[in-house]
């Protein structure tokens, strides 16, 4: 299958994915990468892995419209099988959505603590508990149909950077076993469900 990846920032789950399709049968090859903005270490992880890249800076359009349409063109210039939203910072347009299946990884356990501070949110409300979610990206944010969660433990003295690098250790794992059943077995979507393997 042909991915997309779509990132904002360090990579760190883009880099799991870039390791994973090394593995001839891990069934998935990541045909570029895409950004909102230059200059991030993302970017710079693909460049290393001889990825093509792509940045489409919302500012860079007279419209968000405008934006959501270069960047549907961007995408389909690669024709992805999937696009996976990998610490991707902005809220994807219609037209990017109506094109594309899209996968998203949020590091809380949806529906609690969405938006872009999702860590920063459980710590201040005091869970115990919080982890990371690997769902389908709709109209919303963060309301997309669940594909697959885990747990990961709050501790005494965590504080956001903490919390948020031990929630990474667990959701790169979860978002490359996810990704590569999805490209591997294909999926389908009924309702909020979305079931894993080829119906036969
Ligand atoms: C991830 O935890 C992702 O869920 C969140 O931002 C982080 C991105 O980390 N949206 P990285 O850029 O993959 O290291």
């Amino acid at each position: 299958a042909r991915l997309v990846i779509l990132v904002s920032g360090s990579g760190t789950n883009l880099q799991a994915l870039l390791d994973a399709v090394s593995d001839d049968g891990y069934g998935a090859a990541i045909v570029a990468v895409g950004a909102d903005r230059d200059g991030i270490e993302g970017l710079a992880r693909a460049e290393r892995a001889g990825v093509p890249t792509f940045v489409e800076r919302v500012k860079a359009h007279p419209s968000r419209e405008a934006w959501d349409e270069a960047l549907a063109s961007r995408l389909a210039e690669h024709r992805p099988d999937l696009v996976v939203s990998a610490g991707f910072m902005k809220i994807l347009g219609p037209r990017v959505l109506k094109e594309n299946s899209i996968v998203n990884t949020h590091p809380a356990l949806l529906p609690s603590f969405p938006g872009a501070h999702a860590v920063r949110d459980a710590l201040a409300y005091g869970v115990k508990v919080t982890g990371c979610t690997v769902h389908l990206v709709d109209a919303g944010v963060d309301t997309g149909p669940v594909i697959a969660q885990e747990a990961v433990e709050v501790l005494p003295g965590d504080d956001e950077s903490s919390l948020h690098e031990r929630i990474k250790v667990v959701e790169r794992r979860l978002l490359v076993q996810t990704v590569g059943r999805m490209a591997r077995e294909g999926f389908t979507v009924t309702g909020r469900e979305v079931s894993l393997g080829v119906t036969r």
